[in-house]
């Protein structure tokens, strides 16, 4: 009997679920990883084969597919309008003002090409960065799929960062390319992102071309010669509805992701076509049982990792009809998603824990108001969903008979690593067991295995073809971040516990990455904002336990001779923050001290700092300066 409180399948979910036996799955799947991996990419198309699945002859660099040629794009539309799917919705989308938009596969694949000419027609080539900055819109999703058809690098930045982020993720990507909007809305307002975008510019240089799609229709500046509207070169005669894909390599980029790591400015993930296709496609696949009848709907944004593999690839590569939704959740009231579940008849919903949390917070009535029959399946994912709102949501949206599949996985590994599938016991808090054919582990400082129930450092042993292939531009820093410290494992950065079923449970980050209601953000770079204002010296950044957001921004600064301190200037300083990284990354306090806690190398030692917010011992402070 497994410990601690379990909840199991029904027979019918039994009945539906694509793994039907999970035990068998994963005994076959890890005796043989490659030749699963091998199995499962072959549902998928190829122009030509692989002539081996894995190559690992110089690690930590290892390649997937070698040899074959594919285009992920290819898969997610070409591939399915040649069948009844043609006719499919591959997309639902509402924005935030109740519009609804619709499109098959054939719109899809239609909208993608032209756009695809429009990039080409702009000089955009294979191996080129574009660089995308949108709010949840369909163009977006278009411009990700065109950029890819013609083999260049898509860079997206979410809508939520502002004009430091952008700055440096356009100058390090290196884009002579940026897709923006006039805006977009967000609880009933308008986030004026060209606005941004103009102001991003000014500090870098590479981008030559700036597309920009009409969605809130204000005033904006458009420069001439740089800035052209998206719906007037959709409608130039070379934007015809036919662009022939890029034959792509399985090892070529297909997109860079920044994410924030553990020192300095965030780093640049870079995924592929070929291995990363196969990751997510087996991953959706199995873990939300997508059935062509279903309605699915990610609700996070397609400006992170999320929305890359579970609102455009995934879906698309599985053929299936996604729900998309531009705005606020309880905007304008709370029950916006769930009228919306009423209304499109949504079968599958994977959200994170700080929205689960945050519409709890209005109570059972909202939920209660609307029919949410058609839920099959949730889903959660972001950060460790505490058992209060894990049973709020298996109670009050799913009604009992919906199994939660809480995933694991990171920007880095591209795809759900621990997670459940549908006809696994499932614990509230735990995502189960690694998913078949993923070897993980949890070590001690030594590289040990701990018992069950100790507290260790979370890897992967093994390699899975969804990985980031390297840091862009930087190799070096994909060895020192990921392979270093247990030289042959991938080193995730959290930690976590086993107990006797061996489900883990994530602890949290042992880095200087903090989780905002699920967002990743890192302390350096809340901490660069803050010091770039001219009233600021120093500055730290600690995340601290908040109901609603998981982690909420701590902050402790040190004025510059000459500056008082004010609540003014806390005011001045919070949104300051919020203009250079973005509104998600504005601190919930900012203290003024006089010094900060340092090691002799004068690194700051967070750690004391967390320790004495929250009245706890700060451990050995032997290095500490002072
Ligand atoms: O700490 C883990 C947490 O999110 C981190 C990865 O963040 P990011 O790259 O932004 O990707 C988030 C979406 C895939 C992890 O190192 N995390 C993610 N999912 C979970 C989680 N923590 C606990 N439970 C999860 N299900």
């Amino acid at each position: 009997m497994p410990v601690g409180e379990v909840y199991y399948p029904s027979e019918e979910v039994i009945k539906n679920a694509n793994i039907k036996n999970w035990d068998e799955l994963n005994e076959r799947a890890t005796k043989d990883y490659e030749g699963f991996w091998e199995e499962m990419a072959n549902e998928l198309d190829w122009f030509d084969k692989w002539q081996k699945v894995l190559d690992d002859s110089n690690k930590p660099f290892y390649k997937w597919f070698t040899g074959a040629k594919t285009n992920i794009v290819y898969n997610c539309l070409d591939r399915h309008i040649k069948t009844y799917r043609r006719n499919k919705l591959a997309l639902i989308w509402e924005g935030e003002d109740g519009q609804l938009r619709t499109m098959s596969y054939f719109a899809l694949h239609r909208e993608v090409c032209k756009f695809a000419n429009v990039l080409k027609s702009m000089g955009v080539n294979k191996g080129d960065r574009v660089t995308i900055y949108m709010g949840r819109i369909p163009e977006l999703i278009i411009a990700m799929l065109a950029s890819a058809r013609i083999g260049a690098i898509h860079s997206v930045v979410y809508g939520g960062f502002s004009v430091e982020s952008l700055a440096e993720r356009i100058e390090d990507s290196d884009s002579k390319v940026l897709i923006t909007a006039d805006g977009a809305y967000q609880r009933g307002k308008i986030v004026p992102l060209k606005q941004i975008a103009d102001e991003a510019l000014q500090r870098c240089g590479t981008v030559e071309h700036v597309l920009v799609v009409k969605r809130t229709g204000q005033e904006i500046n458009m420069e001439s010669g740089r800035d052209m509207w998206y719906h007037e070169l959709m409608n130039l005669p070379i934007a015809t509805q036919n662009c022939a894909f890029e034959i792509m390599d399985a090892e070529d980029p297909l997109f860079i992701l920044y994410t924030s790591g553990t020192t300095g400015k965030p780093k640049a993930i870079l995924h592929t076509h070929g291995g990363y296709m196969v990751g997510v496609y087996t991953t959706l696949k199995y873990v939300f049982d997508i059935k062509e009848e279903d309605r699915y709907w990610c609700a996070a944004d397609p400006g992170w990792i999320t929305g890359h593999s579970y609102i455009v690839y995934g879906p698309l590569l599985n053929g299936a009809t996604s729900f998309m939704y531009e705005g606020a959740p309880n905007f304008p009231y709370p029950n916006r998603w769930w009228q919306m579940i009423e209304k499109y008849g949504i079968n599958i919903l994977y959200t994170a824990p700080t929205a689960i949390r945050g519409l709890m917070r209005f109570g059972e009535s909202w939920v209660k108001r609307h029919n949410l029959s058609s839920l099959r399946l949730l889903g959660t994912v972001g950060e460790p969903i505490n058992p209060e709102a894990w049973k709020w949501y298996f109670k009050v949206v799913g009604n009992e008979k919906c199994p939660i599949m809480d995933t694991w996985w990171q920007t880095e590994t591209g795809m759900f690593m621990i997670t459940p599938t549908p006809s696994v016991p499932l614990k509230p808090g735990s995502g189960t067991r690694p998913f078949p054919g993923i070897e993980m582990d949890i070590l001690d400082e030594n590289g040990n295995s701990v018992k069950p129930n100790e507290e260790g450092y979370l890897v992967i042993k093994t390699p899975w073809p969804a990985m980031l292939r390297t840091v862009y531009k930087d190799p070096e820093r994909y060895v020192n971040q990921y392979w270093s410290k247990y030289p042959g494992y991938y080193m995730t950065g959290d930690s976590a516990r086993r107990d006797e079923d061996g489900y883990y449970w994530i602890i949290g980050r042992v880095d200087d990455v903090i989780k905002v209601s699920g967002y990743r953000l890192g302390t350096a770079e809340i901490e660069s904002a803050l010091v770039s204002h001219p009233a600021v010296a120093e500055a730290a950044a600690i995340g601290l336990p908040h109901d609603v957001k998981g982690n909420a921004i701590y902050t402790y600064v040190i004025l510059k001779n000459g500056y008082e301190k004010s609540s003014a200037l806390i005011e001045e300083l919070r949104n300051h923050v919020a203009h250079e990284v973005g509104p998600i990354a504005k601190p919930e306090s900012i203290e003024f001290v006089d010094s900060l806690p340092k090691t002799r190398s004068g690194k700051i030692m967070r750690r004391v700092l967390k320790a004495r917010a929250l009245g706890h011992d700060p451990g050995n402070i032997s290095t500490m300066e002072d």
